[in-house]
């Protein structure tokens, strides 16, 4: 019998809602109409509604079988060889030797580390997030226990960058601030910087000493490879100490495999390697190890340039499709245009969220709460049904 001194631990527990995109992954799954589209998961899709195994992920599965003769511990930074072979695609080049990087379990995993770092150098650096942004990243940076500070960096209604703003904000940052930036593929605008303004952010953090923690989870997925990586590649020659949080688990079609690596760029070897043991620390407090299984086919199919040939071909066809796609919405109005010039997989309707509920419950068309959709999300046979229930809300 439990007595008043003597209460369920359990009891304490406050009422939270569950996750609206997960909610709205059921509801969609769930909806038994012909023509659905869903356009709120935020993965790839082929025109068949597929997130298939990429080809080159396959054969590497195939090799892993054969060759893998023990499933020991790896260590807390996991396969070594993997963020080796990723340097050059993320960053064009080796990792030289003030720079760190380690396998994480996917994405949210590097951002995790990626703010606790931060957290264990300079508990008291705030960190500057441009809204709308990715919701997971509020709740890793306050995980963190550091202090955010908000600016609007897109303006959905104007479907354009609140690029004034950003400036502004960024140069009241203090010395030692941090600035969270998208990559590419800003999710879920799909609104990104130009290489002239990535220039310009670069002067202003280094101007102030604020410190980027760039986070690249669709590399390829927006315009190529390179040109993907062309802002991230101009924040690290201009900026002392930067942090990136890299996922592959859009790029490389592995989501639940969940691989990721963090990179560190500090001012030097020594303080590299002594970042490296901290890094290696706070992961042994989260997570120990990161599974091994996707990052050991990543690094297979870098190892080998027929399979990373084929990798690079696929990804090129992922990225055709979402180009093509947008063109397509783009074009159907002039009021969704701006679609065309947006990058990634994510861009944003300018609907409230009474219209996103129409589109739900009139059309049975799925997109986020806040307007965002997954342009890969729509079959190519529905672009019509899309842009004609878009249409209609917009003109009331
Ligand atoms: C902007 C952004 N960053 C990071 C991630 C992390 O991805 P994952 O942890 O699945 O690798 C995602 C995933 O949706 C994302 O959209």
């Amino acid at each position: 019998m439990l007595t008043d001194t003597k209460s369920r631990l359990l009891d304490g527990l406050e009422h939270i809602e569950p996750d609206a995109l997960l909610q709205l992954m059921v509801m969609a799954r769930d909806d038994e109409r012909q023509g659905k589209i869903d356009a709120g998961v935020g993965v790839f899709k082929t025109s068949e509604g597929k997130t298939p195994v990429m080809r080159a992920i396959k054969e590497a599965e195939k090799r892993l079988h054969e060759e893998q003769d023990s499933k020991a511990y790896l260590g807390m930074a996991g396969d070594k060889l993997f963020p080796k072979l990723l340097a050059p695609i993320v960053f064009g080049e080796e990792l030289g030797d003030n720079m760190i990087g380690l396998q994480t379990p996917g994405g949210c995993g590097a951002l995790t580390l990626a703010f606790k770092l931060v957290e264990a150098a300079r508990p008291q650096a705030r960190v500057f997030v441009g809204t709308p942004t990715w919701a997971n990243h509020q709740p890793l940076i306050a995980g963190a226990d550091l202090e955010i500070i908000e600016y609007p960096y897109y303006d959905k209604a104007d479907t354009s960058l609140c690029w004034d703003a950003m400036v502004e904000a960024l140069k009241s940052a203090r010395s030692g601030d941090v600035a969270l930036l998208h990559g590419c593929c800003h999710n879920p605008t799909g609104a990104n910087l130009t290489v002239d303004q990535w220039h310009e952010v670069a002067a202003i953090l280094v101007d102030r000493g604020v410190v980027p923690v760039i986070d690249i989870a669709y590399q390829g997925l927006g315009v190529g490879l390179e040109e993907d990586a062309a802002g991230l590649r101009i924040v690290m020659d201009a900026c002392p100490e930067v942090i990136v949080a890299q996922s592959c688990d859009k790029n490389f079609g592995v989501y639940r495999d969940r691989v990721g690596a963090l990179f560190v760029k500090a001012s030097d070897a020594k303080t590299a390697a002594l970042t490296m043991k901290h890094i290696q620390q706070i992961a042994r407090e989260m997570w120990s190890m990161p599974p091994d299984h996707g990052a050991a086919l990543v690094r297979i199919v870098l190892s080998d340039p027929e399979l990373t040939a084929m990798w690079r071909a696929e990804l090129d066809e992922m990225r055709g499709r979402i180009i093509d796609l947008r063109r397509r919405v783009a074009e159907s109005d002039p009021r969704l245009a701006y679609i065309g010039e947006q990058e990634g997989m994510f861009s944003m309707l300018p609907v409230t969220p009474e219209q996103v509920v129409k589109l739900r419950e009139e059309h049975a068309i799925y997109v986020a709460n806040n307007g965002r959709f997954n342009v890969c999300g729509m079959g190519d046979d529905q672009v019509d049904s899309f842009t004609n229930a878009v249409r209609a809300l917009m003109d009331g």
